[in-house]
C-alpha cells in the first residue's frame, strides 16, 4: 500500500503578523484542511525528475519555477541526496491549490521531507521533519521566519515566534472550529521582494517601522487573547486593524482592498490580507456556515477568481 498519506503536509493562512513575524515577534497561524502530498522514488538512472500535479492558479507554476527547483534541491542537500548518483523522481499532489499566500512552497517541501523519510527509513522526529522543511523554504527567501513550514508540518492553530535559534510556538486550542473564507485576487507576490522591500523601508527608516511594531505588538496579544476567549467579534475587530496595520507596511493593494471591503459588507466579522500580499490571498472571519456563503458569494462577484471555505480546528 502507498504511504502517500503520511506525507500531507498543509497549507496555511497567517491571522496575525505576517512580514512582523519575520522579526521576532509572535504570530498566530492557521492551517487550513487541503495538503500538499509527494511520493518519492529512486529511479535506475540518474538524474531528477519533478511531476508536479499540484493545482494551482494561473501563472503561479511558471513564476515560482525557479525558486521552487532551488528550495526542492535544498531539501535534497539536507539529506545529501543527489540525484546525479542515484536517480530520484518525485511526484507532488494533494488537494491544496497553490497560490501566494496560502504557504504552497512550504508545503511541498515538508511534504518532500516526509516522503524522503519514509523512502529512505529515517525515523525523523517532526521537529526533523520541520527543520528539513525550513532548508527548503530558504528556496523561496533567503530570510524565511519559518511560520509557514511549522503550520505546514504541525497543523491546527499555533502562536509561533522566530528566535535566533530554534522557534518556539503553542499549538492553541479553540473552543469550536473557526470559520474562514479565503480568497485569492489573482496575483502570484514574490516573497524574495515583497520581503526585501519591507526591510528596507525598515532600513530607511527604523522611527516609522518600530511604531508599527509596537502598535502590532499590543494587537497579537489581544488577538491571542480573543482566540482564547472565542470572542469572535473582538477577533474580527482585531483582523480588521492587523490589515491597516499591513496597509501601513505598504504590502496590501487595490485588490485586496477591494476583496477586504466585499466580505465586512457581506457581514464577515473581519477580514485582512493574508501572507506575502501586494497580490496573493485574503481572509475573512465566517463565524455561521450561512455567513460564509454570503461572503464567497460577495468574494466571487467582487471578482476574486478563486474563493475558498475552511475552518481552523
Ligand atoms: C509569508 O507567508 C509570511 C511572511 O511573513 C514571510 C515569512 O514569515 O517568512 C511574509
Amino acid at each position: 500500500m502507498s504511504n502517500i498519506s503520511k506525507t500531507h503536509a498543509y497549507g496555511k493562512l497567517i491571522l496575525f503578523g505576517e512580514h512582523f513575524v519575520v522579526y521576532k515577534v509572535p504570530a498566530l497561524v492557521g492551517a487550513v484542511a487541503a495538503y500538499t502530498d509527494c511520493d518519492f522514488q529512486f529511479t535506475e538512472s540518474p538524474g531528477l525528475e519533478v511531476i508536479d500535479n499540484r493545482p494551482a492558479v494561473p501563472n503561479y507554476k511558471v513564476t515560482k519555477k525557479e525558486e521552487g527547483d532551488k528550495a526542492l534541491n535544498l531539501v535534497l542537500d539536507h539529506f545529501k541526496l543527489d540525484p546525479q548518483e542515484r536517480g530520484i523522481k518525485m511526484t507532488f499532489g494533494g488537494d491544496l491549490t497553490c497560490a501566494s499566500g496560502i504557504g504552497a512552497s512550504a508545503a511541498q517541501v515538508v511534504a518532500l521531507a516526509r516522503a524522503i523519510n519514509l523512502e529512505c527509513k529515517l525515523d525523523l522526529s517532526e521537529d526533523e521533519i520541520n527543520a528539513a522543511g525550513y532548508e527548503g523554504e530558504k528556496g523561496y527567501h533567503g530570510t524565511p521566519s519559518g511560520i509557514d513550514n511549522t503550520a505546514a508540518t504541525f497543523a491546527g492553530v499555533l502562536r509561533f515566534q522566530r528566535t535566533d535559534s530554534d522557534p518556539i510556538f503553542i499549538k492553541k486550542k479553540t473552543k469550536e472550529p473557526i470559520r474562514i473564507v479565503y480568497a485569492s485576487t489573482g496575483i502570484t507576490s514574490s516573497t524574495t521582494k515583497v520581503v526585501g522591500d519591507v526591510r528596507s523601508k525598515k532600513e530607511a527608516d527604523p522611527a516609522w517601522f518600530d511604531d508599527l511594531l509596537v502598535q502590532y505588538k499590543a494587537l497579537v496579544k489581544k488577538g491571542e487573547a480573543a482566540l482564547d476567549n472565542y470572542d469572535l467579534p473582538e477577533l474580527g475587530r482585531l483582523l480588521d486593524e492587523n490589515h491597516s496595520l499591513c496597509q501601513k507596511l505598504t504590502v496590501s493593494c487595490a485588490e485586496l482592498d477591494n476583496l477586504v471591503d466585499a466580505a465586512r459588507s457581506a457581514g464577515a466579522y473581519g477580514a485582512k490580507m493574508s501572507g506575502t500580499g501586494r497580490g496573493g490571498l485574503m481572509l475573512a472571519l465566517a463565524p455561521t456556515a450561512e455567513i460564509q456563503d454570503s461572503v464567497a458569494e460577495a468574494l466571487e462577484k467582487a471578482g476574486a477568481p478563486q474563493v475558498w471555505k475552511t475552518a481552523f480546528a
